[in-house]
C-alpha cells in the first residue's frame, strides 16, 4: 500500500493500472518516465519550478562522476531499511544510491521540478516519484520511517507531519567552506557560506558529521557543469563567467554537513 494521497482532498491514493485514483475519484496518470504529477497549479509558487533543465542535466553530468559519492556513501551508511522519502530528490543520485543499498525498502522521491524527476525515472531504479512540492507533501501523516533532504528546502511543518514519531531525517547541508577555489577563482571577495545553528523544531540532533575533501575537476566541461548547479550561476556577470570560462583545471574543496535528527 502506497503512502501517497490525493493533492486535492487528502484521502489516500491507490494504483489501478497506470493511474492513481483516490475514493474520490479524482485521478492522476502515470508518466512514461514513470513519476505522477501531484502538485497542484496553486501549490507550485508564481514563477519558480524549481531547477530548469540546464540544472538537471548538468547535477546528472557532474553526480554521475562520482565527485560527491563521499556524500552518497555516508547517507547510505546511516540509512535503514523502512519507508523513504527523499524530498526535493533532484535528479535521483543520492536517492538511487539508498535504493541500490536497501532495495527492500519503500522509497519515495518528490521534487517539484518535472525535468529532475524524469530525469530521476530514467535510472530504472525501485522508487516511487511525483512531481509536488516540500510544502505541500503528498503523503499521509506518519507514514515516513525516514526522510532525506539533501540541498533543498526545508519545510519544518510538513517534514514533522510525514514523519513517524521517533522517525529520522537525515540532511545535507553545504558546510563553510564548501567550493571555497571556485569561489576564489570567479568573484574578488568570495564569502564563507554561512552555517545556521543546527536546533529545529520537533527535532532532537542525534548525529552529526562533517565531511571534507578536495576534488580535481580537470576540464572546463566538469567546472561549467559544477558552476551552473550552483546558486552563483544566476548572479553571475560576464566578467566572472570568462574568468571561469578561462580554467583548464580546478581543485576544490567539497565541504559538507550531514546531519541526523530525530523526530520528538
Ligand atoms: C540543490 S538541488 C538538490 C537536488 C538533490 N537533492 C541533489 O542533491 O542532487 C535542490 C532541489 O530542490 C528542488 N526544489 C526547489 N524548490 C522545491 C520545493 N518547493 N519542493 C520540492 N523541491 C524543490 C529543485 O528542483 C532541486 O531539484
Ligand atoms: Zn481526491
Amino acid at each position: 500500500m502506497s503512502i501517497l494521497i490525493c493533492p486535492v482532498c487528502r484521502e489516500k491514493l491507490g494504483i489501478s493500472g497506470k493511474t492513481y485514483v483516490c475514493p474520490k475519484n479524482h485521478s492522476f496518470d502515470i508518466a512514461k518516465s514513470g513519476y505522477v504529477n501531484l502538485l497542484l497549479s496553486k501549490q507550485a509558487g508564481k514563477t519558480v519550478h524549481g531547477d530548469n533543465k540546464l540544472m538537471v542535466q548538468a547535477r546528472r553530468d557532474f553526480l554521475e562522476k562520482g565527485y560527491y559519492s563521499p556524500l552518497r556513501d555516508a547517507i547510505c551508511e546511516k540509512i535503514k531499511d523502512g519507508v523513504i522519502l527523499d524530498a526535493g530528490c533532484g535528479e535521483g543520485y543520492y536517492t538511487a544510491g539508498i535504493s541500490d543499498k536497501l532495495g527492500n525498502s519503500e522509497i519515495y522521491g518528490i521534487d517539484i521540478s518535472k525535468t529532475a524527476v524524469e530525469f530521476a525515472g530514467k535510472r530504472k531504479k525501485n522508487i516511487t516519484l511525483a512531481t509536488a512540492s516540500v510544502f505541500h507533501i503528498p503523503v499521509a501523516d506518519s507514514s515516513c520511517d525516514t526522510l532525506v533532504t539533501v540541498f533543498s528546502p526545508y519545510c519544518s511543518d510538513e517534514f514533522q507531519r510525514v514523519l513517524k514519531k521517533g522517525g529520522t531525517m537525515i540532511m545535507a547541508i553545504p558546510s563553510e567552506m564548501h567550493l571555497w577555489e571556485l569561489k576564489q577563482a570567479v568573484y574578488d571577495t568570495p564569502y564563507k557560506n554561512e552555517v545556521k545553528p543546527y536546533a529545529l523544531e520537533g527535532f532532537g540532533l542525534s548525529g552529526k558529521r562533517r565531511i571534507t575533501y578536495k576534488f580535481l575537476l580537470d576540464n572546463q566541461q566538469d567546472i561549467q557543469s559544477l558552476f551552473s548547479m550552483t546558486p552563483y550561476y544566476y548572479r553571475t556577470g560576464q566578467q566572472q563567467q570568462e574568468r571561469l570560462s578561462a580554467l583548464e583545471s580546478l581543485e576544490t574543496t567539497a565541504d559538507f554537513e550531514l546531519l541526523i535528527y530525530r523526530k520528538i
